[in-house]
């Protein structure tokens, strides 16, 4: 049986570490925030397709803790991205019943856009359609200190800790495994994002670059996703015994 909180009766949850866009900027002789650019349409077609697709909460990895350590011009390029992305992101997700919620810390956030973020979820706190999580100022390894100190010394458990978790990701009540990962750009790894909520998800790597990422490129992901079996550290049905 699955462990507590990958319930996908709401659909599946899938992550995106969206990696590749300086890369694809580099071979076009342009400039890496042109790259960023082009991510966000990538985001647009994504968050466009995934209910349809059975996707019930998608949670993108759109600046990392790790990425203020940038040059000033690039980390600036990607926080106006931001800026500009979220209010018309809220105008488009209340339309499509979409809730859009931020993960990771605000605290070292522009003011301006931490208002942003504060009214798109407000405004779109009944979305039912997509549960799209921004991962921003995201750390897993900071997520889970922070959980852990605000554990008291006895009576966790895993679905206390996972409530934790949510609240030190800045989600509340929001706690979700992880079904699918999916990084473009060719690289192998987690780098630090939602370490905990993929414990048993399904890994996918994919040499696409991120502002080449398609709706048929999220199907075909997801056609891999089906053709896997899920064990959760047990053994299939049929080898029992
Ligand atoms: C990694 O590519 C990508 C990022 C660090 C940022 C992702 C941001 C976006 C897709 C755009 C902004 C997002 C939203 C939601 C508005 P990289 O720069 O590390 O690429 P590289 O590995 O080719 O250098």
């Amino acid at each position: 049986m699955p462990p507590a909180g990958s319930d996908t009766a709401g659909g599946l949850h899938v992550a995106i570490i969206m990696d590749g866009n300086g890369r694809w900027a580099q071979r076009r002789s342009l400039r890496r925030a042109a790259g960023h650019r082009a991510g966000v349409r990538a985001v647009r077609r994504v968050v466009e397709s995934a209910p349809s697709m059975g996707i019930g909460a998608l949670t993108l990895y759109a600046f990392s803790s790790d990425n203020w350590q940038r040059p000033k011009g690039e980390v600036q390029a990607l926080m106006r991205l931001l800026r500009e992305f979220i209010p018309s992101e809220t105008r488009r997700s209340v339309r499509n019943g979409v809730r859009l919620r931020m993960i990771g810390r605000r605290d070292r956030l522009d003011p301006g856009l931490v208002r942003s973020i504060e009214k798109a979820e407000a405004a779109t706190s009944g979305g039912r359609a997509l549960d799209l999580r921004l991962a921003i100022d995201y750390s897993a390894r900071d997520q889970i200190l922070r959980a852990a100190s605000a554990l008291e010394a006895e009576g966790a458990t895993r679905e206390s800790f996972d409530r934790r978790l949510a609240t030190a990701g800045g989600l509340g009540d929001g706690y979700r495994d992880v079904d699918f990962l999916i990084r473009t750009g060719g690289e192998q790894r987690l780098s630090d994002f939602l370490l905990w909520e993929c414990a048993y998800a399904e890994l996918y790597f994919t040499p696409v670059m991120w502002p080449d990422f398609t709706a048929a490129d999220l199907e075909t992901a997801l056609a891999e996703f089906q053709r896997r079996q899920r064990r959760f550290g047990q053994v299939p049905e049929s080898s029992a015994g």
